[in-house]
């Protein structure tokens, strides 16, 4: 049997369209932070394999709320792998600090800006610790058709403004929730001990968010026009790493996994808005 965790999120969603058969579990349902009840709730589902979608992901609230970001993406995946069922948990870039000029494979250096980023990294560690047969993905600039993301938000200031500006400094790759979860799927009935470790997945490509957001708009048919700014012309509580784009290499080896590009990816998901 599996479990999706955090299935009212943007991922959660996605996976739970296509495993209609796996318990759904948001916060209200199973809070991951509970050590007590992820293990009585994994006992009496006979649950073989978690995928967890449950994540702290405010990353500038984070800032100023680290502890309630470290219950959730530390202690929840601990007890997660603590409860002895395979796993499959989702990580980030941002536990990258972005100062690379190519790709980060997964074996490169972490060295997270962010507390967001810090706990992330904290919380695959803990999965790595605790359990025995686990697959850590890290994503970036995931979006979907559900919840708060950059698509869904620059379609509606697309919408309401002339112009917009937008940061061109910060490189990375854009990664439609939908195609994660088609991958996560593939992955399911590959998970052993041997192949126990973190991988990479986005969508193909390399863009800035700027790029993103006129590509939003062309495809969107908003006339909005999208102006180039520095990160340092729209300052953050959390700083955001530069650089960010992932190696696919492991994860397309190990799991025999195609990728789309990004621009495919957008176009899919705003067949759905
Ligand atoms: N979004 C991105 O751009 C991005 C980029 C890279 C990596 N990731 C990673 O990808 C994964 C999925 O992200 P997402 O965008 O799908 O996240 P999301 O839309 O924010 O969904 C996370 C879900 O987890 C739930 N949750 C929060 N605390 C919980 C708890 N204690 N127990 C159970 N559920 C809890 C949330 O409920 P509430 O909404 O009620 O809090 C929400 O439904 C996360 O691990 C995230 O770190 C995301």
């Amino acid at each position: 049997m599996f479990l999706i965790t955090g299935s009212n999120g943007q991922l959660g969603t996605e996976l739970s369209k296509l495993l209609p058969e796996a318990v759904l579990t948001d916060v209200a349902d199973l809070d991951i932070t509970d050590e007590t009840a992820v293990k009585n709730f994994v006992s009496a589902h006979q649950i073989e394999t978690i995928i967890n979608c449950a994540a702290y992901t405010a990353v500038d609230k984070a800032e100023d709320d680290e502890d309630l970001a470290a219950k959730i993406n530390i202690d929840g995946p601990r007890n997660l792998a603590l409860s002895g069922a395979k796993i499959v948990h989702i990580s980030t870039d941002y536990v990258f600090d972005g100062l690379a000029h190519k790709p980060y494979r997964p074996e490169d250096k972490a060295n997270p800006v962010s507390v967001y980023g810090k706990t992330k990294l904290a919380g695959e560690q803990e999965v790595l610790k605790y359990a025995k047969e686990a697959v850590i993905i890290r994503t970036a600039w995931l979006y979907s058709p559900y919840g708060n993301n950059f698509v869904k938000t620059m379609r509606r200031l697309g919408a309401e403004k002339e112009n917009l500006n937008v940061v061109a400094d910060q490189i990375g790759t854009p990664t439609y929730a939908a195609d994660l979860a088609q991958v996560i799927v593939q992955i399911l009935p590959q998970i052993s001990t041997e192949n126990k470790g973190v991988y990479h997945f986005t969508n193909e490509g390399v863009c800035s968010w700027y790029d993103f957001a006129r590509k939003i708009m062309e495809l969107s048919e908003l006339n909005c026009k999208v102006n180039p700014i520095p990160s340092s012309a729209y300052p953050t509580k959390a700083t955001r790493p530069f650089y960010s784009v992932l190696d696919k290499s492991k994860i397309k080896q190990t799991f025999n996994i195609e990728i789309e590009h990004w621009e495919e990816g957008l176009k899919q998901c705003l067949k759905q808005l």
